[in-house]
């Protein structure tokens, strides 16, 4: 017998009740579900709305359950429907009529807001710790590359010197915004909703506030229309996620061509890479290519979401029961991918003479050397066409910058002194970029200093 069976005189058929169930996918927050009624059961009888004694009791018979379906003695059985019916039913079960006064001054509606916001809050939070870690793991590596010199580059092209660290802190940079973009929807995401009802709140003598702080949450949704009908924080968290997963994207492509043999910058640990079942010697990124692909599947979750939001009308509508497979994927697939992704990053190996030869080869330097030409009194424009003939030479003559003579130096420019060679070599072109944001060892420990105080204070924080 279904809960609402009262105003029906048929059952439902089995096929709408298998349609119209949720419990397979939201049994997952039974915790926050049995938490919210504590609060609740709590707060009816503070306020004289049940009597303390079935407050008790219910509280009491409420952690029994949570303990059981923590150990798995309690089913999840279609014809409950969704969780909030399943932890009901088996609470009425236990204890009879005392267990039926729990929904007063509740609906479903207001029920799966609070429990969907308690328990993203809980896995945003999760999520948010280790992007802390893949934080460390960035610096870690950034810190001992300092000196690695490979080429920067733009269009796939080498474009000029930097540092390994430098690149790898660009990702840093990246992901501690995704630290403040989860924080931001975190705290968004912290208010209660409970006491909306189903759209209209309700006429008992309700006090929002105690289960507002007994849950943890900071502040109550002001308008309970919007409470029952926002889905906004899901959206939010999910589009964090895909951000996330952007940033995840764009190093596992480059971390699959850095261990091709065409570039050979980093290698992977066995244990983190895969072979192929034919070709003997292949050790194939899949873990990167899995990062890369997952994320088409979280920029899905978050399409998904927002297209099931597009033009509801307020307040619920059954519309809404779809949105918490696509969170809980993105979720899930995130907190799958972020310490594997970590490890693999942690335990891989830099090939610092590849990365040199890669930047010795590809006239990085030309921007130096019409700088030095600049410095010599030379205008830019003059100095890029002297240089760009320059480079034209060189390659004509299957030499490089550094390999030319001073005499041929000169035939293009006679402002050309010995000390050009020290001016184009690799480690003075890094060096010499030493304003914030640039590649030059100082800079880079000024950006790895500020990512490690970022992760510190958050650490320090209770
Ligand atoms: N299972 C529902 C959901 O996930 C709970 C709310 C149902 N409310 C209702 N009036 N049918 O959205």
């Amino acid at each position: 017998m279904k809960l609402w069976s009262g105003r029906f005189d048929k059952q439902p058929s089995e096929l709408v009740d298998e349609l119209n169930a949720s419990i397979s996918f939201d049994q997952r927050m039974f915790r926050e579900d049995i938490m919210g009624s504590i609060a609740h059961a709590g707060m009816l009888g503070a306020q004289g709305i049940i009597a303390i004694e079935e407050a008790a009791l219910i509280i009491e018979t409420l952690e029994e359950i949570c303990a059981d379906m923590d150990a798995g003695k309690v089913p999840f059985l279609t014809e409950h429907e969704d969780i909030h019916m399943c932890v009901e039913t088996e609470l009425t079960r236990r204890i009879g009529d005392t267990g039926k006064r729990l929904h007063t001054a509740r609906s479903r509606n207001d029920q799966v807001a609070l429990d969907l916001r308690l328990y993203l809050k809980g896995e945003g939070a999760a999520i948010r710790a280790l992007c802390l870690g893949l934080l460390d793991t960035l610096t870690n590596i950034a810190g001992e590359h300092l000196d690695t010199i490979l080429p920067a580059y733009t269009h796939l092209q080498r474009g000029q010197p930097t540092t390994f660290a430098h690149h790898i802190m660009a990702y840093a940079n990246m992901i501690r915004r995704d630290v403040t973009r989860l924080e931001d929807c975190l705290e968004r995401m912290d208010e209660m909703p409970l006491g909306s009802g189903a759209c209209t709140s309700t006429t008992y003598p309700i006090d929002r506030g105690r289960v507002a702080k007994e849950l943890g949450f900071s502040r109550l949704t002001e308008n309970s229309l919007d409470g029952v009908s926002d889905r906004d924080f899901a959206i939010e968290l999910t589009s964090a996620l895909s951000i996330l997963m952007m940033h995840l994207s764009r190093l596992s492509e480059e971390i699959i061509f850095w261990c091709s043999w065409e570039f050979r910058f980093v290698e992977l640990d066995d244990s983190y890479a895969t072979g192929s079942s034919i070709m003997p010697q292949k050790k194939n990124p899949d873990i990167a290519e899995l990062v890369r692909g997952k994320t088409g599947r979280v920029y899905g979750d978050l399409i998904t979401l927002l297209t099931v939001m597009k033009a509801l009308p307020l307040a619920y509508n059954k519309d809404m029961q779809e949105d918490k497979e696509p969170v809980f994927d993105a979720v899930d697939t995130v907190l799958a991918i972020l310490p594997v992704f970590t490890e693999m990053l942690a335990t891989m190996k830099v090939l610092p003479e590849h990365m040199y030869r890669a930047a010795g080869e590809g006239f990085i330097n030309a921007t130096d050397c019409a700088d030095y030409l600049v410095k010599q009194g030379l205008p830019f424009r003059d100095a890029y066409t002297v240089v760009g003939k320059l480079v034209n030479f060189c390659i004509q003559e299957g030499k490089t910058l550094e390999t030319l003579t001073l005499d041929q130096y000169q035939t293009h420019c006679s402002l050309f002194a010995a000390d050009i060679f020290d001016a184009i070599s690799l480690a003075t072109c890094v060096n010499q970029r030493n304003v914030p944001g640039g590649p030059a060892k100082e800079s880079v420990e000024r950006q790895i200093a500020s990512i490690t105080t970022f992760v510190t204070e958050r650490r320090q924080q209770p």
